[in-house]
């Protein structure tokens, strides 16, 4: 969590910052800050709030002049989000200042020594601790910025993006990299460092993504020079293309980025299955999988390990293998799996779905099965994220950036591509027969068109909204492939607008939520033709009697459905496998619209970030 941005060149790097770090707001948006050195002095500035609550006072502080600079959006971790915890953080002569992504695990006993040296705090966070330990290395062996950073952070314990420089010396930035990821982009004399790409690529088309415990020396005219951190060795930096454009960065006419993000799912579900997908000649074929295709089809088990929504990604993956290439599948929660002691081995498949690939504990998870001998697998959105790098093989959903906290087409691309993978091991394996792996594929073809039917259903989602947009709490019901989907639609509510929302499996709702229902609750319940059907019926039924609200999404022309329901909202008929990515449309636009109209801020919800870079 957390968003860093860097500038040294020729530009003003007041307004470049600003703009970086507005992009980079979905890290955290707590509190923000920026220093600049202007020719004299630094120049710094940083507020509780949003990057726009910086920029109203930031042009009233301080002189906004300055080609050198540094800024920060904050995700709250050590300290409350306040002015003093804001970064930058100086270091005590003044001279040092730093902006940092992560955590300093063992920040209390560094600061503890520190103070025994005199030094002093002005802040809750470790961060300090940081600067001021890079700046009493600097000054105990009277050593280089580059080299002071450098034995500092061998001391240092937990996670780090950083950004240092010192104004006694203006002509040059040093960022390193543990655990929480660091871009630097390549301009004519000068250079961009950020979090990820979208702070620059207006700029430049040419980036370094740092790996793990390496460190780089920006500095103007000359060469840039990466080491590792460990032992100082030199590494020879892969200079990566970038393929995102500012386009893809910038909300497109929509109110919000998840809006955007939620029309663009016919689009980017076609990207995804492109070039990999072909339904006519009856094949679907993956670079990742095909060259490891034996671990797949050998597998004794394949265990999925995600957060969040990547989490219920892989809970409908988990129905899809078992139906269809029936391989046994288990969907851990990263953080659970990484701190028991899993039983895995060589023998297992591990998928880790993320839609950044910077999970701290998705990604620590995968070291962890790596270390075990199991095969790692990465589903992930981000080209060039830790987690991509750091599994074995995987295939990309190529879903573009997405932006809006609550993930969206993120959800139904990772669907995709682990039908797609599901449906290669069954073509292998024989577990479908011939006509039921080309329907599948053929269906697959379909669902863009089909989910830009669903998204018609905007306007009945919104007269819902309306309609429910005060309730307290609010009952997800759905059976088989569809009990991830109310996890979701569940999760997709509560984490954008606030109201307590619980997904159940529907027969589940006997076993205590039925308790909740009286006639304010609203219950949506999704009830697709295909599946379990008479049995959510059954379900919807035992609601009624207890006068609770149905809102029920459902096939198009289900007539026994819409006699009982309250609110019906219709969806193009799909196989059941295959219907999460179209039940899960008008929960994300039912969840937008009651969000927007509690007058939350739907893409940047309080407290949370889109990228989980702690433990
Ligand atoms: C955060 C985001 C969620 C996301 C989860 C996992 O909580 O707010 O939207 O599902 O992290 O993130 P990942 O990038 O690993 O999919």
């Amino acid at each position: 969590m957390c968003g860093i941005v860097g500038y040294i060149g020729h530009r003003e790097a007041y307004p470049l910052i600003i703009k970086g770090l507005k992009r980079l707001e979905y890290r955290g948006y707590d509190s923000a800050g920026v220093v600049l050195y202007d020719g004299t002095d630094l120049k710094l500035s940083k507020t509780k709030g949003k990057v726009s609550d910086l920029e109203e006072r930031a042009v009233k502080e301080i002189s906004l002049n300055g080609s050198i600079g540094i800024g920060h959006t904050r995700w709250a971790t050590h300290g409350v989000p306040n002015d003093v915890n804001s970064h930058p953080h100086l270091s005590n002569s003044g001279n040092l200042v730093i902006v940092h992504n992560g955590i300093i695990e063992n920040y209390e006993p560094l600061k503890k020594e520190l103070i025994k040296r005199g030094y002093v705090f002005k802040s809750d966070t470790d961060t300090e601790v940081l600067i001021n330990l890079i700046e009493d290395v600097q000054k105990k062996d009277n050593l280089k910025l580059g080299k002071a950073v450098q034995v500092a952070l061998n001391q240092v314990v937990g996670a780090y993006a950083i950004c240092v420089f010192d104004k006694q010396k203006p002509d040059e930035i040093v960022v390193a990299r543990l655990g929480s990821p660091l871009a630097i982009g390549l301009g004519k004399d000068e250079f961009f460092i950020a979090s990820d790409a979208s702070p620059f690529i207006e700029y430049t088309s040419n980036a370094i993504y740092l790996e793990d415990e390496e460190m780089a020396i920006v500095r103007l005219n000359k060469p840039m020079k990466v080491r590792k951190i460990k032992d100082d060795s030199l590494v020879d930096p892969y200079v990566q293309e970038l393929q995102m454009n500012l386009e893809q960065i910038e909300k497109g006419g929509y109110d919000h980025f998840m809006m955007k993000e939620i029309y663009e799912q016919p689009n980017v579900i076609r990207d995804t299955y492109r070039g990999r997908l072909h339904a006519n000649e009856g094949i679907v074929r993956m670079a990742g999988v095909e060259d490891n295709i034996e671990k797949f089809t050998n597998a004794q088990r394949i265990l999925i390990i995600a957060c969040g929504t990547s989490w219920h990604a892989g809970l409908v993956a988990e129905y899809i293998f078992e139906e269809f290439a029936r391989i046994p599948v288990e969907v851990e929660y990263a953080s659970e799996f990484r701190y028991r002691n899993p039983i895995i081995s060589d023998k297992d498949v591990v998928i880790a779905i993320s839609q950044s690939g910077e999970t701290a504990d998705t990604l620590a998870a995968i070291k962890l099965a790596k270390e075990k001998g199991a095969f790692v697998f990465g589903v992930c959105n981000v080209v060039g994220s830790s987690i991509s790098r750091e599994s074995h093989a995987g295939a990309y959903t190529h879903a573009g950036p997405e932006i809006g906290v609550a993930s969206t087409k993120a959800f139904t691309t990772q669907i995709t591509v682990l039908t797609m993978i599901a449906l290669r091991l069954a073509k292998i394996k024989g577990t479908l027969s011939n006509s039921e792996y080309h329907r599948y594929l053929l269906e697959l073809e379909t669902i863009p068109e089909k989910v830009k039917e669903a998204l018609e259903t905007n306007e009945i989602s919104k007269q819902i909204a309306s309609v429910y947009k005060d309730a307290p709490n609010c009952l997800y019901l759905g059976r088989g492939y569809n009990f991830p989907v109310a996890l979701e639609g569940a999760l997709k509510l509560k984490e954008i607008s606030y109201i307590h929302a619980e997904g159940y499996p529907a027969a589940e709702m006997k076993h205590g939520p039925i308790a909740l229902i009286d006639e304010q609750m609203p219950v949506v319940v999704i009830a697709p033709k295909q599946g379990h059907y008479d049995k959510v019926v059954s379900n919807i039924q035992e609601i009624k009697s207890r006068s609770g609200k149905i809102i029920a999404v459902v096939t198009k022309g289900d007539e026994q459905v819409r006699a009982l329901a309250d609110h019906v909202i219709e969806i193009p008929e799909t196989s059941d496998a295959l219907s999460p990515l179209l039940t899960t449309i008008p929960l994300q636009l039912l969840s937008y619209h009651i969000a927007v109209m509690r007058g939350c801020n739907v893409d940047q919800p309080r407290n949370l970030a889109k990228s989980v870079t702690v433990e």
